[in-house]
């Protein structure tokens, strides 16, 4: 959680972009609330303060209030983060809130990214592909410490969205997979579970809608509130499939 530590009461003074697609009279415009800052604040807590105090209409979405469901994610001051992991004294004492772009808004500062994430996972068919007659328990028994530790490392995604709503070329390319779905087949790649041989995978994003449309902006590893080392996945995953190409066999 960032922050730097508790300070003297503050009074904040917080813009929250509103609109409700579903409301025909609805127009996108900004609405400023005004609330004390308690201390270890999170903008979880301003706004569910806002939300039973001020103004029970306000849509934001939290499920775990832990880093752990990414449900909570949005534009915080421009930048896409985590609510419920953003302490308020780490923010001035004007913040502005809006919805993570990219994604379809469901209303205010929630929005849908679980369809936008399924569709990709189907899409990229992000599980592990396996005959039927192998032991999986087995193979996981067998797996090293090490290569263990680097599929964890890719599994702490937690889908928030913020990789996609800090790229430029997903607001480009309709249908890039983003950081988030190449590091999912990145993940799948050291999968010894995943019999799928490299040209499969290079079949699903081996074109300018996956590897080859990142411009290696950098965006998705900046705001990744795993920290998850994306531009180094995706550049890896390219470097492999020049090389493939160029060296067939
Ligand atoms: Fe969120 Fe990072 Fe996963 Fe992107 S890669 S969805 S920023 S956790
Ligand atoms: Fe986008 Fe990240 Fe590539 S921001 S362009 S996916 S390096
Ligand atoms: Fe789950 Fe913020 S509420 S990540």
């Amino acid at each position: 959680m960032t922050g730097q530590g508790e300070g003297a009461a503050r009074r904040l003074t917080i813009d929250i972009l509103r609109y409700n697609p579903q409301d025909p009279e609805s127009r996108p415009h900004m609405e400023t609330f005004e609330l004390d800052e308690a201390p270890s604040m999170t903008l979880f807590v301003a706004l569910n303060d806002i939300r039973d105090r001020q103004d029970p209409s306000l849509q934001f979405d939290f499920v775990c209030r832990a880093g752990i469901c990414g449900s909570c994610a949005m534009l915080i001051d421009g930048r896409p983060g985590l609510a419920c992991r953003t302490l308020t004294s780490s923010l001035g004492e004007r913040i502005t809130l809006a919805p993570l772009p990219f994604f379809e808004l469901i209303g205010d500062l929630s929005v849908n990214t679980g369809k936008w994430m399924r569709a990709m996972s189907e899409r990229l068919e992000a599980w592990v592909h396996s005959d039927a007659d192998v032991d999986l328990t087995r193979l996981e028994a067998r797996m090293e410490p090490e290569l263990a530790e680097q599929i964890y490392e890719l599994e702490r995604c937690i889908e928030c969205g913020c990789c996609l709503a800090a790229c430029g070329t997903a607001r480009m390319r309709e249908d890039f997979v983003g950081a988030v779905g190449l590091n999912k087949i990145a993940r799948l790649r050291l999968d010894p579970r995943d019999q799928r041989e490299d040209a499969d995978y290079y079949e699903l994003i081996g074109d300018d809608d996956g590897v080859f449309g990142c411009m290696s902006l950098l965006g998705c590893q900046d705001v990744c509130p795993k920290e998850l080392g994306l531009q180094t996945q995706i550049a890896y995953m390219r470097r492999k499939m020049l090389r493939a190409a160029l060296f067939p066999g």
